[in-house]
């Protein structure tokens, strides 16, 4: 089969041939229809995830959409040890696939289920979020931060605080729910003052961000809240601005405040894919929507590097679609 196939960390995957998945037992080919270029997946064929074990080479993608033998579509995560999806074929495990709904997109479902499941997953598995409550997103410009504020209304959120930099998708931001935007994009600490202010008393936090500007989101929204024993659940899941905060323990006694993560691992894989219907439908009725940029296969190395307009998400298409 054809496949983008990654033959070192340090350059794109190449269109190529590369060895189709055999028969497994528990699993059932399909024949792929479109990969979403996620950050996960860069970080894969870049082998800086957390889960690269090194081995090369590697065909990358972790998620898609792919046609069964019966014809039927289905959206699917891929194996951690199986070949990727951005390959015009590859094996898909029952328990971690889902029937697209009728009249979905499957470039629409391959670009908005990986970000949009991570604050729909957070929101829905790691808290017991009520209608009424309100949401920081931090880190709102990109696919998953705005996600997060269309899930956020979605939900019933009273109030949406959205934080970012990038100027143009910041104003996109209150037609899709947000009724605070702080931007993040200037004096920090004029801005963290804002933030502060704007998102002081708000239950929950969705945290794409973490690293520096985690570190001055704590204390502008703990040194504010009027009622600091009242519970402050932080979801950390992204770290676009660093994988590390120094965490003064005096943020902890200070208030009633929940550090958690939300992603594999803190939600089981039968607990995601448990919820990939209801957010399935919800993509497709356009409560959460996706800015997808489709791309043939054939051109995964051209389109691997090439500058991606923010908020957009690249979506390789094979054949079978
Ligand atoms: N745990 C999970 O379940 C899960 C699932 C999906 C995604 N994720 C993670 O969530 C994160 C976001 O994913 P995505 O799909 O939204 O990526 P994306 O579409 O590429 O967006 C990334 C955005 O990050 C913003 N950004 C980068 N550095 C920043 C900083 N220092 N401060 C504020 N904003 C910053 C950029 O916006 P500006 O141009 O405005 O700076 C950019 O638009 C990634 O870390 C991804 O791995 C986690």
């Amino acid at each position: 089969m054809r496949a983008a196939v990654v033959r070192s960390f340090d350059h794109a995957p190449r269109y190529e041939e590369f060895p189709a998945p055999g028969p497994a037992e528990g699993r059932l080919p399909v024949e792929m229809v479109a990969a979403g270029l996620h950050p996960r997946v860069r970080s894969g064929a870049s082998g800086t995830h957390y889960t690269s074990d090194g081995r090369l080479p590697l065909v990358p993608g972790v998620d898609g959409v792919g046609r069964l033998p019966d014809g039927h579509l289905v959206y699917f995560v891929a194996d951690d040890e199986a070949p990727g999806t951005m390959a015009e074929q590859a094996l898909v495990d029952p328990r971690r696939s889902v029937p697209l709904p009728d009249g979905a997109d499957p470039v629409t479902i391959a670009a908005a289920v990986n970000p949009a499941m991570s604050s729909w997953v957070a929101l829905r598995r790691r808290i017991t979020f009520r209608a009424g409550q309100s949401v920081l997103v931090l880190g709102a410009t990109g696919n998953a931060g705005r996600a997060a504020v269309q899930i956020a209304r979605h939900l019933g959120a009273a109030r949406i605080v959205a934080a970012g930099r990038d100027p143009r998708r910041l104003d996109l931001l209150p037609g899709l729910g947000a009724t605070d935007v702080v931007s993040l994009a200037g004096d920090p600490d004029q801005d963290f003052a804002r933030l502060g202010e704007a998102a002081a008393d708000v239950d929950v936090v969705i945290d794409y961000t973490w690293g520096a500007p985690t570190e001055r989101a704590v204390p502008a929204v703990l040194t504010r809240r009027a009622d600091r024993s009242a519970p402050l659940a932080w979801i950390q899941i992204g770290s676009l601005a660093g994988p590390e905060i120094t965490l003064p323990s005096a943020w902890l006694r200070a208030a009633d405040l929940r550090f958690m993560g939300s992603g594999q691992g803190s939600v089981t894989a039968r607990g995601i894919v448990a919820e990939l219907p209801s957010l399935m439908a919800e993509i497709t009725r356009g409560t959460v929507t996706a800015d997808a940029v489709p791309v043939p296969l054939s051109q995964v190395e051209e389109a691997w590097t090439a500058p991606v307009e923010p908020g957009r998400r690249i979506v390789l298409t094979m054949a079978a679609g």
